[in-house]
């Protein structure tokens, strides 16, 4: 049977950003933003975005489309019998750490969006947002039985297959994405006192960053554009021939940051028109939203577009996270697609209840911690902060020592195709010494080896 693949350029795009748009954009980076002090995590961010982001980025697309592979399958080809598969392999285990918790996220995006159309938050005030979002995370059925929803949906995509399934869907649906969280800022900037909250993300405070705030920030970097554990090599396996690599990923990089700082618009300037606290954490998103429409004129219809568009990002983001294993297991391990889709949806719901039930210290399992963590904040912490950044630089690793220099140009020319040499040598002068040494310090930093 002959591989899928994408079928246009416009598609291998949406698909990317499909993937790169999710619960990060909407959910994450507004609550890491807030609970490490605005304007300089920012800026942290996007320097961790263009040094070391993007160039891991051209890595797994080149890794990927040269093989027309999934991670571990691409990474065994271009280096046979060498262990360099297991960047494959780790890739695949954070994806699985990743898909927990994040399963469990976009589960109660997935409740608010039923709560918005039942008209729960008619009226709502400060206190019942708060108080509805902490009935859900310590509920022991309602994050589990949404959890199993939402990797139904996802299961029931990917079994239609990479074209009639990922890029039908994102085709579809993320320019409808952009087009709300445009209105949704409309009317967070209107609000009175808006402007605190403009300030609060744009001023920036360097006396704030910590060690662990530019980890964070790198980590972020990391989940947002989906780096580092193969998915972008998963994904490049299915671009066409003549895409652009240098242009589709600058593209989505771009496009993506503006995503993550039209969420920021939305939420940041609700936080302080309503005196909420920005550092709440992992709630930050479901108890200011429910509050920016609650009382304006044809608010509740707003607030089911906005959980709507919220669970499509989660969504098309989960499909690339899924993808991950499910080429790996049909490719490597010769399973059917449906089969491998089907297994990997049970397995992550299985292991993806710890992390619904231990969200909150209060929850029913948020009480068996190690090392002040519980079972939600390990997966996030180990996945983002270690295993991704650590999966970015084994990669720029293996492309600047082991595969050859003329096959990596000639993958991002497209064979000479592109007149791209200026793009190609910076590049290569970036994967071989700002990306690993940002990538080294950072981590030396963190764990106390060496003190900034
Ligand atoms: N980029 C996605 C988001 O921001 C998350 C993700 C991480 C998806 C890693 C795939 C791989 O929500």
């Amino acid at each position: 049977m002959d591989r899928e693949k994408f079928s246009s350029g416009l598609a291998v795009f949406f698909a990317t950003l499909g993937s790169a748009v999710g619960l990060g954009n909407i959910w994450k980076f507004p609550y890491l933003t807030g609970q490490y002090g605005g304007g300089a995590f920012l800026l942290v961010y996007l320097a961790c975005i263009v040094c070391v982001g993007l160039p891991v980025m051209y890595s797994e697309f080149v890794i990927g489309r040269r093989t027309r592979l999934n991670a571990v399958g691409a990474l065994k080809k271009l280096a046979p019998g060498t262990p360099w598969k297991h960047i494959g392999t780790m890739g695949v285990a954070a994806s699985y750490l990743i898909m927990f918790f994040y399963s469990c996220v976009a589960g109660w995006v997935y409740y608010y969006l039923f709560k918005a159309v039942r008209g729960d938050f008619a009226a709502v005030t400060m206190a019942d947002a708060k108080a509805q979002f902490g009935a859900v995370v310590v509920s022991p059925v309602t994050p589990v039985l949404w959890q199993f929803v939402v990797l139904a949906v996802v299961a029931a995509i990917l079994i239609m297959g990479v074209k009639n399934g990922i890029e039908r869907i994102t085709k579809t649906l993320m320019p409808l994405l952009f087009l709300l969280i445009l209105a949704c800022d409309l009317r967070a900037l209107t609000l009175p006192g808006a402007a605190d909250g403009v300030r609060f993300l744009f001023a920036a405070d360097f006396g704030k960053l910590s060690a662990a705030a530019v980890l964070t920030a790198l980590g972020l970097a990391f989940f947002k554009l989906s780096l580092g554990m193969g998915c972008m090599i998963t994904y490049g396996s299915y671009f066409t021939d003549d895409n652009n690599l240098f242009g589709t990923g600058l593209k989505v990089a771009l496009s993506d940051t503006l995503v993550s700082l039209l969420a920021g618009l939305a939420i940041f300037p609700t936080v302080f028109a309503f005196g909420l606290e920005p550092g709440a954490g992992p709630g930050l998103l479901f108890m200011t939203i429910p509050l920016v429409f609650s009382q304006m004129p044809f608010g509740g219809l707003l607030l089911v577009a906005f959980f709507f568009l919220a669970a499509i990002a989660a969504t098309t983001a989960m499909l690339s996270l899924v993808e991950v294993p499910v080429a790996y297991l049909a490719e490597e391990r010769g399973i059917r697609r449906p089969v491998a889709v089907l297994i990997n949806a049970a397995l992550i719901f299985a292991v993806g209840i710890l992390a619904a039930l231990s969200a909150d210290k209060a929850g029913p399992l948020g009480g068996i911690t190690l090392m002040g963590r519980g079972f939600f904040d390990w997966f996030d912490y180990l996945s983002s902060n270690i295993l991704l950044p650590l999966g970015g630089l084994l990669m720029v690793i293996f492309m600047s020592y082991v595969l050859p220099r003329r096959d990596i140009a000639r993958e991002l020319t497209n064979d000479g195709a592109l007149a791209a040499g200026r793009l190609v040598a910076f590049y290569f002068f970036a994967i071989r010494y700002i990306t690993p040494a940002l990538l080294i310090v950072i981590f030396l930093n963190s764990v106390g080896v060496i003190k900034l």
